[in-house]
């Protein structure tokens, strides 16, 4: 059995779980209305655990945990409330509510510096197909032209910050202020290293930088039963060959992840011709270089298609993010309290994307990373260890006595 404060995360996260867009699964996108429940419960533990609490014009909830001066600088500790559909229930929320759990170890001790445990509203992307709209604002670098993105209804962003009682003009004002000690953010690996090297607990040394691109195939839609074969321009025949070339040169491609996770297809009947196909792609490698040497390669690959079949294939970027690398000094500090701890300060990467890529442009950043059971994520499979959420928590509050100590703190 593991201690309470461990098993209080893991019942947060059970309790996080049935707020969805979609009854029976977890889907819960940028500020719909699951989200309302999310902030109330999440609101509660922080103002518990003693945290003044706010909700900023992006819809981040930020937790503050003061310390033992006023003019102290800050550490902040988050991560995301948003999930992929049909999610797991840790991918994100474990990261929030370690964070407030760490404040409740400390039960009242001040530090030399003040903690800051924010939920950020939109790192996967789904809604509106740009991720990190939360951690953009957080870190200063929201781009004003993101508001007029626009979801499937039609609906914009501005639209849906107003609709959930938030002010788009205030968004500016989200930027964090002052002094920032850094931002550490724990995160379920997601993938298959820890368990294969047996280890609870991961150092993220570096994220690997991604593309994320949308690709429309133009062809004719035409009757299915009188068109000649030769005579077709069947957008979808294009598309397909493009999603087995995708994966073909990933293949190919050591350190190479690419994938075509959506796909839509218009008029979409069985007896018509496919004149349009929208599908996304998502493009990943430690390497920049490596990465946009295939996205150049790719973007050749649909174009050579094209031509081929008589078809128009147009391309809008969604995001270019570089790799980032996490903060050596904070890296340092999060391995010295792992062996403090016992635990061996195994490093690796990160093939998914993270709000600490973003915060890394604005204040150091550090992950730790949590073992994935089955390496599964992004599926309702997704699971964790309660030995590995005590192990984390175990090294998270050894961290910040670490960092209280080298600040001069007792
Ligand atoms: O897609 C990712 O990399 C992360 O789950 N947002
Ligand atoms: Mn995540
Ligand atoms: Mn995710």
């Amino acid at each position: 059995m593991v201690d309470r404060f461990a098993q209080t995360v893991l019942e947060r996260c059970d309790q996080l779980a049935p707020c969805s867009e979609v009854p029976g699964q977890i889907t819960r996108t940028f500020l719909r209305d699951p989200m309302r429940e999310v902030h109330r419960l999440v609101r509660g533990w922080m103002e518990q655990a003693g945290m003044q609490v706010r909700l900023d014009a992006v819809g981040n909830l930020i937790g503050t945990y003061p310390a033992a001066t006023p003019d102290a600088p800050k550490l902040m500790i988050g991560s995301h409330l948003d999930t992929v559909p049909d999610a797991g229930r840790y991918d994100g929320p474990l990261g929030v509510l370690l964070g407030i759990a760490l404040v409740e170890r400390l039960a009242g001790r001040r530090l030399g510096f003040a903690l800051e445990v924010v939920g950020f509203s939109e790192e996967e992307g789904v809604r509106f197909k740009v991720p990190f709209l939360g951690s953009r604002a957080l870190a200063g670098s929201f781009d004003p032209e993101l508001l007029e993105l626009t979801d499937e209804r039609g609906v914009s962003v501005a639209q849906a910050i107003r609709a959930y009682g938030l002010e788009p003009a205030e968004i500016p004002h989200a930027a964090v202020q002052g002094n920032y000690l850094g931002y550490l953010e724990f995160h379920i690996e997601q993938g298959p290293v820890l368990e294969a090297e047996r280890l609870p607990l991961g150092l993220v040394e570096a994220i690997v930088g991604q593309n994320r691109l949308e690709l429309e195939f133009t062809g004719k839609a035409a009757h299915a039963g009188t068109t000649p074969m030769p005579l077709r321009r069947d957008a979808l025949a294009g598309a397909a060959q493009f999603v087995t070339d995708v994966e073909y040169l990933a293949r190919q491609t050591p350190g190479l992840v690419a994938t075509v996770g959506q796909m839509a297809v218009e008029p979409g009947a069985g007896n018509v011709i496919p004149g349009l196909v929208r599908l996304s792609l998502d493009v990943r490698h430690a390497q920049d270089e490596v990465r946009l040497d295939a996205l150049e390669r790719l973007r050749n690959i649909a174009q050579r298609i094209a031509q081929e079949r008589g078809l128009a294939v147009a391309f809008t970027p969604k995001l270019e993010q570089p790799a980032v690398p996490m903060d050596g000094h904070l890296q340092s500090l999060l391995a010295a309290a792992m062996r403090d701890r016992g635990y061996s300060p195994y490093k690796l990467q990160s093939g998914a994307g993270h709000d600490a890529m973003i915060l890394a442009g604005r204040m150091p950043s550090a992950m730790l990373f949590l073992r994935s059971p089955g390496g599964i994520s992004h599926n309702p499979q997704e699971a964790v260890l309660p030995e590995d959420v005590e192990a984390a928590l175990e090294v998270g509050l050894r961290f910040l006595e670490r960092l209280d100590s080298s600040l001069g703190g007792k």
